[in-house]
Formats: structure tokens, C-alpha cells, sequence
């Protein structure tokens, strides 16, 4: 496994630490390199925002009652859609961002939310990825929109990402907590912010409630080589790291209309079953959770 740094590393990166720190991180960096699944770039194609998340909202209601009357194409469009407007609600809970702040995308994948973010606030956008493929393409969507040096992607670790102590107002992570150790990240992040600054969190969790991981939790686990956490992990390990909750938004109903087009599409990938049970059974959330920081 090459850990090619780009030249943007060299300047702030962690200097002699590898971006990757262990086989598990090695294999889920492996899977995004080779990750091509239609589902990401089909939809990708329709406007050039590259989403690797799911969506919320309302489909077309004649196109949810019955797909199978729409072309394919037509399908993509509206699934774009609900995706793209699932980082819009995001960047909605980040606050009060200026121009002359900066914003940190925390697995960053093809850059989608990034650029989305820039186009809003007009900020400056780093994007972190442990995927060199992820993140030489999104760096090439950079300049093809002229905006090299407005939204940059580096091939770092989210864990210890090098950029210097309180040198960001914003910090989201879209859908990539599960791949990480909680406290880990939470604690880079109260380095990175400064006093005040927001997180914005959107991922899926298991619930503590109905207890452990259920059979379709477990199966998604194993299809993304992921880990996905309790959601009480989220809570103690925000509150271990000085940040203060703001907004928790349960997003499990408005994600499951999603999810029932997307069985019936063309780049269904098979795990739509495992989502849905889980979700409709209540053993699994998909949560935003907005929290400040208020260490020194
Ligand atoms: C499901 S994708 C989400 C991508 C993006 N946030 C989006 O919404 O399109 C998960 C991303 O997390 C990244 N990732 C996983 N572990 C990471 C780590 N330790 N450091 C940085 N990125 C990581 C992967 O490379 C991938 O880009």
C-alpha cells in the first residue's frame, strides 16, 4: 500500500507518522480506492457533486409508488436529489460561518459536501480522506472549478490530521464515524476548533435501547468494513472532549423513503434490505448531532 503525500502535505502534515496506522485502516482505505459502485458515480455525473452518503426527503410521489414507470436517469435525478439535499441540511447546522473562516471535511470521499460548503459560505474547505484515489479526484474537481487552494483534499488520518491547533471554525464529518475510534476523533477535533466552534455530525448508529448490534447493524458492518457505534458512544465521547450537544435531529424517517426507492432503482448494491430492517425494526438511527466546543 503506497501513502503517497501530496505537495500540499508537506507543508503542515504530520511529517514522519503514516496516514495509515494499521491493517484495519489499510483495509477500509483499500476499499475506497477501489470503490466504484454506480450508485456514487451515476448520481455523481448528474451536476459534477460527488456524494458518497444517502438521502433524506420526499421522492416524486408517483416515481415512490411505482419506479418501474420511470426511466433509470429519471431515477438517478431524484435519488441526486434527496443526497444533495442531505449535505445542504448538514452545512444548515454549521452556524454562523464567514468568509474568512475555515471549514475541515472529515473523510472527505469525492468531495461533494466540500464544494457544496465553499459555494454557500465562501470559506476556505480542507477536505481529509484516507483514499488517495478519493482524493486525487476530488482535487481534480478543485480545478476544474478553479477553486485549487479554496477547497484542497489531503491524504491524511482524520485522527491526526497536522493542520495547527484552533485553525478551524467548522468541522463536520459526513457519514464517517464509523470507521474511527470516537474519543480518538473527537479529541483531534477539540485541538483543531476554535473556542466556540461547531461540529456537525451526521452518521448512523445503533440504539442502545433495543440492545447490541442487530443481525442487519452487524450486516452492514460487514459490507462497509465498518464499526458502527452505540448511539451513547456519540454523547460521552462529545462531552469527554469539551463539546456541548446543540441540536441531536433524527433523521431515521425522512432517510427511509431513500432507502425504498433505492431497492427499486438500477445501482441498487443489495444492502438496501439490511438498511431498511434495521431501520424500520428501530435498532438502528441515522442522526445529526450539532455540538460546540468549549475547551480552552
Ligand atoms: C461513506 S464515505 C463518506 C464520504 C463523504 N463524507 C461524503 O459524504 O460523500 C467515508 C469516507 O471516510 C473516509 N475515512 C475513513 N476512515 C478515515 C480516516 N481514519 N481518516 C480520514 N478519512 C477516513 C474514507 O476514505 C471515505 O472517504
Amino acid at each position: 500500500m503506497t501513502t503517497t503525500h501530496h505537495a500540499a502535505d508537506r507543508a503542515v502534515g504530520p511529517a514522519a507518522r503514516p496516514v495509515l496506522r494499521s491493517a484495519y485502516q489499510r483495509s477500509v482505505a483499500a476499499y475506497w480506492n477501489n470503490e466504484k459502485d454506480p450508485v456514487n458515480i451515476r448520481l455523481g455525473e448528474v451536476d459534477g457533486l460527488f456524494h458518497h452518503h444517502y438521502g433524506i426527503g420526499e421522492p416524486d410521489p408517483a416515481m415512490a409508488a411505482d419506479p418501474g414507470q420511470f426511466d433509470d436517469d429519471a431515477v438517478i435525478v431524484e435519488m441526486h436529489r434527496l443526497e444533495t439535499a442531505q449535505a445542504d441540511l448538514l452545512l444548515d447546522y454549521l452556524g454562523d460561518i464567514r468568509p474568512e473562516d475555515r471549514l475541515l471535511d472529515a473523510g472527505s470521499g469525492r468531495g461533494g459536501t466540500s464544494f457544496m460548503a465553499r459555494q454557500r459560505f465562501g470559506a476556505r474547505v480542507d477536505g481529509v480522506s484516507i483514499s488517495e484515489t478519493q482524493v486525487e479526484f476530488a482535487n481534480d474537481q478543485a480545478r476544474e472549478r478553479g477553486l485549487a487552494g479554496e477547497v484542497s483534499f489531503h491524504l491524511r488520518n482524520m485522527l491526526d490530521t497536522g493542520f495547527p491547533d484552533a485553525s478551524f471554525q467548522g468541522i463536520w464529518t459526513n457519514e464517517t464515524t464509523m470507521y474511527v475510534d470516537l474519543h480518538q476523533l473527537f479529541g483531534e477535533f477539540a485541538r483543531l476548533l476554535s473556542y466556540g466552534g461547531r461540529y456537525v455530525c451526521i452518521t448512523g448508529c445503533y440504539n442502545d435501547v433495543s440492545g447490541g448490534r442487530s443481525p442487519s447493524v452487524r450486516h452492514i458492518d460487514q459490507h462497509y468494513r465498518c464499526d458502527i457505534h452505540p448511539r451513547s458512544e456519540y454523547f460521552r465521547a462529545l462531552t469527554a472532549n469539551n463539546f456541548v450537544p446543540i441540536n441531536v435531529v433524527d433523521l431515521t424517517g425522512p432517510t427511509i423513503p431513500y432507502w425504498e426507492l433505492r431497492s427499486k432503482s438500477a445501482v441498487a448494491t443489495g444492502i438496501e434490505e439490511p438498511f431498511l430492517t434495521a431501520y424500520r425494526e428501530g435498532s438502528f438511527h441515522y442522526l445529526l448531532i450539532a455540538a460546540d466546543y468549549i475547551g480552552g
